[in-house]
């Protein structure tokens, strides 16, 4: 397949955009680009309809065409040859420590997030469920909101596990009046006549019902689903918010004997063979 390296740039949102992505969110972009253009390509050449996005039966189609299932976490494929060796991390590691040795592909993004919610005045507990919302995705995608409330909810407030739980159902659907439209890029991920699975649906009834679902939603309107190009963002604004709002264990994440522990320790250890 032609790849147009202009048309490439522009998807990631232009050069300067491109330059601050990660290796590995370069080519989460660049194989939704080739995907999108495969796609274009597949309906073109069979007269198919005009949308730009692939249905659900044409991303069923790719599943063979791939050596890993789109659900693995990220710190266990690469997509641009093979992975590489990992920083130490210290002993008795803390959160800080995870975004800068562990966090590499969903860093930038939660920071992003985090930050647009910082400006627009959210709460602390909103503030805290955009930072944390995505990172579980280093070691699964799959139902990421559950297994990431999972990993945070013995060291955040309830509030705040509750708005990174269920962002995963929310996001399948609009709320404009507080803001979110259906984003392209779902279209995009899950087909354009993707319908969510009725656990979905059924958990999105009952949080519209919560008296938490504001929380919930504000983690989508913050969430980003494109790049933006000019962001500017550091951990470094994020230090007293994780200290007030995050308590860590003094063992260390991983090291706490908390249910959780395992999870830590296997987002450190990723290379460990069993
Ligand atoms: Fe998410
Ligand atoms: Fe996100």
């Amino acid at each position: 397949m032609e790849i147009d390296r202009r048309t490439c740039l522009n998807s990631l949102g232009g050069v300067a955009a491109s330059e601050i992505l990660t290796h590995e969110a370069k080519a989460d972009a660049l194989e939704d680009y080739l995907s999108t253009r495969l796609n274009e390509l597949v309906g073109l050449q069979q007269g198919a309809s005009s949308s730009p996005f692939p249905s659900v039966a044409d991303l069923e189609s790719q599943i063979e065409t791939r050596p890993s299932r789109r659900g693995v976490g990220n710190l266990f494929v690469s997509r641009t040859g093979n992975v590489k060796r990992l920083d130490q991390m210290p002993p008795k590691p803390q959160l800080i420590d995870f975004f800068r040795h562990r966090f590499m592909a969903t860093s930038n993004h939660c920071l992003q997030s985090a930050t647009k919610a910082l400006k627009s005045g959210m709460s602390e507990d909103v503030v805290v469920a955009c930072l944390l919302h995505d990172v579980v995705q280093e070691i699964i995608k799959v139902d990421h909101g559950w297994w990431g409330a999972q990993l945070v909810e013995p060291y955040i407030s309830d509030k705040a596990a509750f708005a990174i739980r269920y962002h995963q159902a929310l996001r399948f659907y609009a709320d404009p009046a507080n803001g979110y439209e259906y984003p392209d890029l779902y279209r995009r991920i899950f087909g354009h006549d993707y319908r969510p699975e009725p656990y979905i649906e059924t958990t999105y009834k009952m949080v519209r019902a919560h008296k938490w679902y504001g929380e919930a939603r504000m983690v989508t309107v913050n969430d980003l689903y494109a790049f933006d190009p000019n962001a500017q963002v550091s951990l470094d604004a994020f230090v007293d918010i994780i200290g007030r709002n995050f308590k860590g264990p003094r063992e260390g994440l991983g090291y706490d004997n908390s249910p959780v522990a395992h999870m830590w320790r296997t987002i450190e250890r990723p290379d460990a063979p069993l």
